[in-house]
């Protein structure tokens, strides 16, 4: 059953214990998506270590290898090769790509394949992605002379893109998105001439290092990196990558070590890259006890082992400026704010309300359900925490990250919830409530 299938029983979720001891969370979601799209397009061998064997990944894997890339099956602990075929070597592929839930591979993909002249694609994905818009990716692709069209004036999957020698020009993105800049970077590999991209914030910059080390021309300028530059032409080689742990899945035993009495928890091997950092901001504005051991470089990439440990946490308020850093910690955060005495204020993040689901609404429903109290705003919430949350009968709404989050409040809770749809953590965390259970005491 896939992760945002609906077959599987609820899942029946214990409150009370706590959690202790020493967990791996799973490779990074976004630089595993990296690391195959960028390996497929190369000359020569890629070879992932690390790589997120889960369900987001396996979609782009998927579509990859239906435009005849040769990737070794992707499994847990396992090294992954990639056969390159370079950057004109994708054939058209005979059925439609299918993107599952995942955002990143749909966006990622029309930038990869916009500039494959003479070729045709069809990309679709499932009920969630089908609701995410697109035309922040196609729009500024056809002002380098894409054609991508879809439902809703090429803003909805399922969508067509025809393949087109593009050109290379100057783009402001309207949002700070990693994936439409990705895309936009990826467009810029074949187009006829430099590119530039201008962010109004800087986002995630995994696909800027990791292209950079794969032998793209690629500059990084301006202030806080939002300017990036790639000129056409320069040939991508083969790289061994190496996949650090996920921040975005740290971040569940994060929050619920600094919450639940008497937990401590070391979460190793986690990508502390900056541009993904602001839950260690937060956190640590709360007052949360958390140090990083052992730092370290791993291919690229700053990473270190976290240890967190139970203290008395004060509320947050935080706005736009920090939330490219944070965007996916948004829900787990919320959950924190409902367990700390005092008003915490989220704002500046609408984003959310185009994610997987719209989290600021689905976050703010199922923690009312639990008797938070949650006021939701258009772009953020208010949430007035330190009253006990009770047990109840709660639903992931397909959403991976929701998913997670119930997990954590549903520990904390006066009484034992049930959880609908648990099986969505499969997106980016497969084996979370196994690990959940394990660490528990
Ligand atoms: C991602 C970027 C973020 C994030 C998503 C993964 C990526 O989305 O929410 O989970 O890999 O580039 P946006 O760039 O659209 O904010």
């Amino acid at each position: 059953m896939s992760g945002t299938g609906q077959s599987d029983d609820p899942r029946e979720l214990k409150a009370g214990g706590t959690l202790q001891g020493r967990v791996k969370v799973p490779g990074d979601k976004s630089i595993s998506h990296r690391s195959l799209l960028f390996g497929a397009i190369a000359e020569g061998t890629t070879t992932i270590d690390g790589l997120l064997p889960a369900e987001d990944p396996l979609s782009t894997a998927a579509c990859l290898r239906a435009m005849g890339v040769t990737i070794s099956p992707i499994t847990d602990g396992g090294i992954v090769t990639v056969e390159g075929v370079g950057l004109d070597g994708l054939q058209e592929p005979a059925e439609v790509l299918d993107c599952g839930n995942s955002g990143t591979t749909m966006r990622l993909m029309l930038g990869l394949l916009a500039g494959r002249d003479g070729r045709h694609f069809v990309l679709d994905g499932d009920a969630s992605l089908r609701r995410r818009p697109m035309r922040r990716v196609g729009q500024p692709l056809a002002s380098m002379g894409a054609d991508v069209r879809g439902r809703d004036g090429g803003n909805l999957a399922p969508l067509a893109v025809q393949g087109r020698q593009l050109k290379g020009t100057v783009i402001g993105t309207p949002v700070a998105s990693a994936q439409v800049k990705s895309a936009l970077l990826l467009a810029a590999l074949t187009a006829e001439s430099p590119t530039t991209v201008i962010e109004p914030a800087q986002s995630r910059d995994h696909s800027e290092r990791m292209l950079k080390a794969f032998g793209a021309d690629l500059t990084v300028g301006g202030e806080m990196g939002r300017h990036i530059s790639v000129r056409p032409g320069a040939t991508l080689r083969g790289q061994n990558v190496v996949v650090p742990g996920d921040i975005s899945s740290a971040a569940f035993w994060l929050v619920a070590g600094a919450l639940i009495p008497g937990a401590d928890l070391t979460i190793e091997n986690v990508g502390l890259n900056p541009t993904r950092t602001g839950i260690l901001e937060v956190l640590e504005q709360m007052g949360a006890r958390i140090e990083v051991l052992n730092p370290r470089d791993v291919a690229g990439e700053p990473v270190g082992d976290l240890r967190v440990t139970h203290s008395p946490l004060k509320p947050f308020h935080f706005g736009e400026e920090i939330m490219p850093r944070l965007v996916d910690e948004v829900p787990i955060l919320s959950v924190a704010a409902c367990f700390c005495e005092g008003e915490s204020r989220i704002s500046g993040a609408s984003e959310l309300r185009v994610k997987e689901t719209d989290r600021l609404a689905v976050m703010a429903r199922q923690l009312k359900a639990m008797g938070a109290d949650i006021d939701e705003h258009d772009d953020g919430m208010t949430i007035r925490g330190g009253r006990p949350l009770k047990g109840a009968v709660l639903d992931s709404e397909t959403d991976h990250r929701v998913a997670m989050s119930l997990g954590v409040a549903a520990m904390l809770a006066d009484g034992n919830s049930s959880l609908a749809r648990s099986e969505a953590a499969a997106v980016s965390y497969p084996s979370f409530w196994d690990e959940l259970e394990r660490l528990r005491c």
